[in-house]
């Protein structure tokens, strides 16, 4: 068996945060060479190898990938939704000439594996609003979705006309308690539990009753790891998979929130981000990726919303959570659940 390298572009970012701590525990951390734009003393770079490479440059990225023989390269470097929308033209030429640049190195490396996260932007209003399909006439409104949707187009042509192993996940909303919101439009599922706890008050910048596609960290990191597992054979997507997931709205969301902390309000004031919701799905057809790759995600809204809580909160939070979960006899247990007893 191969010795696996592995560089995992925007390393500081989102996904990037858990993904690779997560890639070092499987592959060893002599294997698995973080790198982003920024120099920076995070845990990321204490407990790893960390390069500081611009993936804009693809000089310095090919350099990298033949210097240390990479096999697997997991380019997170992004501007999301919301993000995105104040500057488009810049948003969109690093989404893609990123993505170009990746998906280049990769080829003339040969025998190199590239995982791309796509997004549920790529869905427009034309889709259906519940259970889109895999695929569909999607129609974007954002510059991000419409770079997620050129760039599985991008992964698809490498498949086909090089024979890349290119795959891919159209990720819901992320939610984690390691990672910073990334300026994403679902981010407000992020910033509601470290308002919640700092000051008891929420304002929500969308409206209380708007559905979207969400997954906890722990679930997206461990979609990624079983898709590039995943024999090729078995694979019939080669742009982007939907995966299953939650769905949840706001006021939901705070429901949860409420139950540990009784005190906490939610305000809501919509605005250009409502705009963005309003053209996404509120669920994703996952089917494909059950059949393909087996997916399945773990955490519920409870388990994600108790988990989240309890890893953000202080010794009293924690014990709070910690008792309502365990006096919750006969629920299933919520995967991570030896964490906290
Ligand atoms: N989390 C992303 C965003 O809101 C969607 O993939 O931009």
């Amino acid at each position: 068996m191969r010795t696996e390298k592995i560089l995992v572009t925007g390393a500081c970012g989102q996904i990037g945060t858990e993904l690779v701590p997560a890639l070092r525990a499987k592959y060893g951390p002599e294997n698995v060479i973080a790198s982003d734009r920024h120099l920076v003393t995070a845990d990321l770079v204490k407990d790893g190898l960390y390069v500081k490479a611009d993936v804009m440059n693809p000089v310095m990225l090919e350099r990298v990938v033949n210097h240390s023989a990479i096999t697997q390269i997991y380019h997170l470097a992004a501007v999301l939704s919301a993000n995105g929308e104040q500057n488009p033209r810049q948003s969109w030429d690093l989404n893609m000439q990123s993505l170009l640049h990746v998906l280049e190195a990769a080829r003339k490396r040969k025998h190199c594996r590239v995982f791309w996260p796509s997004s549920i932007a790529v869905f427009g209003k034309h889709c259906l609003p519940a259970f889109c399909a895999q695929h569909v006439p999607n129609q974007p409104a954002t510059v991000y979705g419409i770079s997620k949707a050129a760039g599985e187009l991008w992964c698809q042509y490498y498949y086909d006309q090089y024979g890349l192993d290119v795959r891919s996940i159209r990720y819901p909303g992320l939610i984690s308690h390691s990672a910073k919101a990334g300026g994403g439009t679902t981010d407000y599922a992020v910033d509601i539990f470290h308002q919640a706890i700092a000051s008891g008050h929420y304002q929500c910048f969308l409206a209380d009753n708007t559905l979207l596609p969400m997954l906890y960290m722990p679930d997206a990191v461990r979609a990624a790891l079983e898709l590039m597992d995943a024999p090729a054979a078995d694979l019939s997507v080669r742009t982007s998979y939907n995966i299953w997931g939650l769905t949840f709205s706001p006021k939901e969301l705070a429901g949860q929130i409420k139950q540990y902390l009784p005190g906490f309000n939610i305000s809501y004031t919509p605005d250009f981000r409502q705009r963005i919701a309003d053209s996404w799905p509120a669920s994703i057809n996952g089917h494909q990726s059950s059949k393909d790759w087996h997916w399945k995600y773990e955490f519920g809204l409870a388990e994600m919303a108790a988990e989240m809580l309890w890893h953000l909160g202080d010794e009293q939070l924690k014990k709070r959570v910690t008792a309502a979960r365990a006096g919750l006899a006969g629920a299933p247990q919520p995967a991570g659940q030896e964490q906290w007893l």
